[in-house]
């Protein structure tokens, strides 16, 4: 049995520019996302990555063959139960839908707001550079609209490797300049 451990997510720190142009000025706006310690339960983890890998297995992936599995708890869900899902392709291509947002729609759908930690699985770039094996903008989208800033909603990338446990990323590093409508 492992306890939880320490996470240091890293500030990401970048000065804005401006460059004056004869029909205006273009701005490179600043962007500074403090340091952020988190503890995190690595026996949680390597179960959702499991729970992803096994996804990924229920697919529906006959055009691309790009199997992908998400599995996810959710903060406000006081049993801490494991969602999950899988991309289901459709023949019109457009009507498919990835694996993350498959397992957020049954967690919301179940009447869950929060994500805790959600992993992500894809099966056939396992030891894939991370942006082979990362949720695709639509689905940083859809993980936004159920993330929390305190504690920091957490996404866990399967890399294949038998001993990583993936990469993990907070939604500020994953998807700056979320769009959010504030009520
Ligand atoms: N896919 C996902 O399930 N999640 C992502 O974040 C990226 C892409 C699926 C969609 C499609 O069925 C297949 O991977 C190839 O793009």
């Amino acid at each position: 049995m492992t306890g939880k451990v320490e996470l240091l997510l890293p500030a990401v720190a970048r000065s804005a520019a401006v460059t004056v142009t004869p029909l205006g000025r273009l701005t490179v706006p600043s962007r500074a996302v403090p340091e952020r310690r988190v503890m995190v339960d690595p026996q949680e983890l390597a179960g959702l990555r499991d729970a992803a890998r096994s996804a990924a297995d229920r697919a529906h992936a006959p055009y691309s063959k790009f199997t992908v599995g998400a599995a996810l708890v959710m903060a406000d869900d006081p049993e801490r139960r494991v969602f999950t899902g899988a991309n289901v392709e459709n023949a019109t291509y457009g009507a498919t839908i990835c694996a993350e947002r498959t397992a957020i729609a049954q967690a919301a759908a179940a009447g869950f707001r929060r994500i805790a930690v959600l992993a992500v699985s894809c099966t056939k770039a396992m030891h894939a550079r991370l942006a082979d094996r990362s949720p695709c903008g639509i689905c940083r989208q859809t993980i936004a609209e159920f993330s929390t800033e305190a504690p920091p909603s957490l996404v866990l990338i399967d890399s294949g490797e038998d001993d990583v446990l993936g990469d993990i990323l907070d939604l500020d590093r994953l998807l700056p300049y979320a769009f959010r409508i504030t009520p």
